[in-house]
């Protein structure tokens, strides 16, 4: 490996936000971080960015090989349910060390009313019966599972306006990025008489406020499972990934 080794982090993530911060301070290591481009005002990130698909496993096997990467950390979200497996093979192809930077899920804490749904389709198709306001926070790309729920009002917070129209027939849309304490997720959810909170299990601090104001409330949240992961090292945090970019280095 040279002196300077080149990292690709592949973000989308505060997390991988987190740790472009903090390899700016690092000399030795030189980091590009690499954003699909879904959002359109993404938060400014230090170091060189950039932005838009790779084109599959092949094709981030020829971006790595081309641009002379040492070391890859996947700190994509935990429901990018192709880039992790894309970025294994890639690795795997050109000898990259890779590793996975994912968050701890949340756990189940007395009071918690969870309902487990295996994916989008099961939390839309348990919805009828149980609940008339539904608070949805999946993300945009996911709202269409939940189209023939014309009976049902949903509550949807998004990052950025939409860019086309929601296909929902009953909805408000909020704009808002995290962190959301738990008072404010408590308030807003009393306020739009929400009866259910349909979720990820994202994992991590921002997001956690509306799993603890449900609790807080005695509302069911719908629980969507994770997509799973492709094998290989996993860490769950900053200072673990650091610690194995020195392993690396060795
Ligand atoms: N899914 C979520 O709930 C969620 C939530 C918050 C943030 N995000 C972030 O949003 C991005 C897209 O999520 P997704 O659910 O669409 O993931 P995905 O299903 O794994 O990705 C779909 C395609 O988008 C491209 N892509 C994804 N992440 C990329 C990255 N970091 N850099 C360059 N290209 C990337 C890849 O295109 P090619 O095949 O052409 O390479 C990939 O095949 C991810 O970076 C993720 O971290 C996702």
């Amino acid at each position: 490996m040279a002196e300077r080794a080149r990292l690709l982090l592949l973000g989308g993530t505060g997390e991988a936000a987190a740790l472009a911060r903090r390899l700016a301070g690092d000399a030795r290591i030189e980091t590009i971080t690499s954003l699909a481009g879904r959002t359109r005002t993404p938060a400014a990130l230090p170091g060189r960015v950039r932005v838009g698909g790779f084109g599959g496993a092949a094709g981030l096997a020829a971006y790595l090989a081309n641009e002379k990467i040492d070391l890859l950390i996947d700190a994509t979200h935990p429901y990018a349910a192709r880039m992790p497996h894309a970025a294994a093979e890639a690795c795997v192809r050109t000898g990259v060390p890779r590793v996975r930077l994912l968050r701890p899920t949340w756990v189940r804490a007395p009071g918690d009313r969870w309902i487990a749904a295996g994916d989008l389709a099961a939390a839309a198709a348990a919805l009828p019966g149980l609940a008339h306001r539904v608070f949805l926070t999946t993300g945009q790309r996911d709202l269409p599972a939940f189209a023939p729920l014309t009976e049902i009002w949903f509550l949807i917070r998004l990052i950025e306006p939409p860019a086309d129209r929601l296909p929902l027939t009953q909805c408000q849309v909020l704009l808002d990025r995290g962190p959301f304490r738990a008072e404010d997720e408590s308030a807003l959810m009393r306020a739009h008489r929400i009866e259910a909170v349909v979720s990820k299990n994202s994992g991590g601090e921002a997001t956690y406020g509306k799993i603890a104001a449900a609790r807080a409330l005695g509302l069911p949240v719908l629980m969507i499972e994770r997509p799973a992961q492709p094998s290989g090292e996993t860490v769950a945090s900053i200072e673990n990934c650091i610690a194995w970019i020195a392993a690396q280095r060795n």
